[in-house]
């Protein structure tokens, strides 16, 4: 019933997110299963969450429009998302075979080809020149983008993280304060009065529940931090080192050419050739990234408004049906009720009486003001109360009810005024401590359950969240796209100037007066 890893499922959208390899994707979180228990009740509405947004072209389908939304145990879903990169990888795919070929030509030619000197065009060799210069700085204003980009998208994404580990702490936190809570309620016994053996077995099947959640999602919460921030990582360290490499990569190119060291120029249009493929790569999968993170906060913020539809989210989360969690935390309630109306039961027909004549049980030489009772948040039928004049709270009574504690003798007979002895306080205020605990953390507890906790955290991170990592994202693979075009032409742009540069050798005549154009 208490199987609390909703939240691992924004860890693991995170996950997919940004772990880029597939290796990853399938094995950095195990899937997170529902109980057999933890059925939603299949109601019969089904609903497609991101509609709109997820109907995109699915090559693994014939090229049909793919409908049925957000779901990430949909191959097809994330087949169709990738479409949409399919122009960079198509770019990139041309770009390897194309320049290839012409790299290969260009060396056939280099060495078996009679060189001919031939006519060189100022024209043609301004242009390139300048056509390179602009494409360079193309270059140097897309590594800037994709440096800036990856910085905010880190951060970006770290927060979230964070967000997310904060809420998972705080719930094992409050799980615990649960725990602590049963395991003081199950030792407690009201004077001769205790709780009833069914209820204490419920107690214990909900204590063991209510542990092994609190250790697996504990668990869970430091192993999948550390995995996704170690991914996290990787990735940042990947994209500073294409933005470096590929400014490195052109500012050399631009100036290797400019001063003639053709040798050099084709070592590194080499390995331009072979980089610039991988960041078109790089470039189609963030895209990808940035399409499912956007339809991944869509599917959030639908699946909110929409508690009662069945959708593909509920596929992921452990929820349970409203009814259940509604019957726990009925549960709980009792538990709250009984134990506040024993102990005002003792107060009334024990404490606050004047001591029969005989000595026993109900004659404990008790005296002096009476002791107040407790104030009850529930009527009969666990609803709730309005406390009256003169009723303790809660929270209060440990501490009120210690001015009526009297000393007692070794026979636990009051010998100074009071009408508590140090033994009844303690149970009677123990029973209180767990009254206002249970009272305090049933509804909490009914909300884990039906994931409304689940909404009020995705609900924040649409709000909070959702916009930063979508846009930084976007600067990410804007900034590749850039520096890959960039870096691409000025490739081609090396290779021309370089057959210019050669060409302006052989033409004797109009070199010398060139050089004093370009001097
Ligand atoms: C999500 O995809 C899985 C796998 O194809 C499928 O079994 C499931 O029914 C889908 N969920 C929804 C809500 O469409
Ligand atoms: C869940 O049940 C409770 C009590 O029956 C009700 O007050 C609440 O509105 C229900 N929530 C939803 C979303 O149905
Ligand atoms: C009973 O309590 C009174 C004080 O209220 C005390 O004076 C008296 O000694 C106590 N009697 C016994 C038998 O302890
Ligand atoms: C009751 O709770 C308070 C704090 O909430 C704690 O200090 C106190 O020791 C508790 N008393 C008992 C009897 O458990
Ligand atoms: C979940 O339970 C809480 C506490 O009882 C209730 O307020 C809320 O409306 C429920 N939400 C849903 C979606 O059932």
């Amino acid at each position: 019933m208490f199987s609390l890893k909703p939240l691992l499922l924004f860890l693991f959208l995170l996950l997919t997110v940004v772990e880029v390899t597939p290796h990853q994707l399938s094995t950095g979180v195990r899937p997170i299963e529902r109980s057999v228990y933890e059925t939603v009740e299949s109601s019969s509405s089904s609903m497609i969450l991101a509609e709109k947004r997820t109907r995109r072209k699915d090559p693994l389908d014939g090229f049909k429009y793919y409908n049925g939304g957000w779901n990430i145990s949909e191959r097809h879903y994330f087949s169709s998302a990738s479409y949409t990169a399919a122009p960079l990888f198509g770019i990139a795919a041309v770009w390897f075979v194309a320049f290839g070929i012409s790299l290969l030509s260009i060396g056939c030619c280099y060495f078996c080809c009679r060189r001919t000197p031939y006519g060189y065009s100022r024209t043609a060799y301004a242009l390139s020149l300048a056509f390179l210069s602009l494409f360079t700085i193309a270059a140097i204003i897309g590594c800037v983008v994709l440096y800036t980009g990856q910085g905010k998208f880190h951060n970006s994404t770290t927060d979230t993280l964070d967000f997310v580990v904060r809420q998972a702490k705080d719930t094992v936190y409050n799980l615990n304060n649960v725990l602590d809570i049963l395991a003081a309620s199950k030792s407690l016994g009201v004077d001769q009065v205790s709780l009833p053996q069914s209820m204490k077995d419920n107690i214990d099947r909900v204590d063991q529940m209510i542990s092994k959640a609190a250790r697996s999602l504990d668990f869970e919460t430091r192993k999948n931090e550390k995995d996704i921030k170690h991914g996290l990582n990787s990735v940042r360290l990947a994209l500073i080192i294409v933005a470096a490499v590929m400014l490195l990569v052109a500012l050399l190119g631009f100036l290797l050419s400019i001063f003639g060291f053709q040798g050099l120029v084709y070592i590194l249009v080499v390995l331009g050739w072979i980089l610039v493929t991988a960041t078109f790569i790089l470039c189609g999968i963030f895209l990808t990234l940035h399409n499912v993170m956007g339809d991944t906060c869509v599917a959030m913020d639908e699946w909110v408004q929409n508690p009662t539809a069945h959708t593909a989210l509920d596929d992921i989360l452990p929820c349970i049906d409203n009814a259940t969690a509604q019957a726990t935390l009925f549960e709980s309630k009792d538990v709250t009720f009984q134990l506040v109306d024993t102990v005002n039961m003792i107060i009334k027909s024990v404490a606050n009486i004047d001591p029969p004549p005989f000595p026993g049980f109900l004659n404990y030489n008790q005296s002096g003001p009476l002791v107040p009772t407790l104030c009850n948040p529930l009527n009969a039928d666990k609803t709730d109360r309005k406390c009256e004049a003169g009723e303790l709270d809660l929270s209060d009574a440990a501490q009120v009810w210690k001015a009526y504690v009297c000393e007692v003798s070794a026979k636990d007979i009051c010998t100074t005024v009071g009408r508590l002895t140090p033994k009844m306080y303690d149970q009677m205020s123990g029973a209180a401590n767990v009254s206002s605990g249970l009272s305090h953390y049933g509804p909490y507890l009914a909300g884990l359950m039906n994931c409304s906790f689940v909404r009020v955290t995705f609900t924040r991170i649409h709000e909070d969240h959702c916009p930063e990592l979508t846009k930084y994202s976007r600067w990410v693979y804007i900034g590749l796209a850039m520096v890959s075009i960039a870096v691409m032409l000025s490739l081609v742009l090396w290779v021309l100037y370089a057959r210019e540069r050669r060409h302006r050798k052989y033409t004797k005549l109009a070199f010398a007066a060139s050089e004093r154009d370009w001097k």
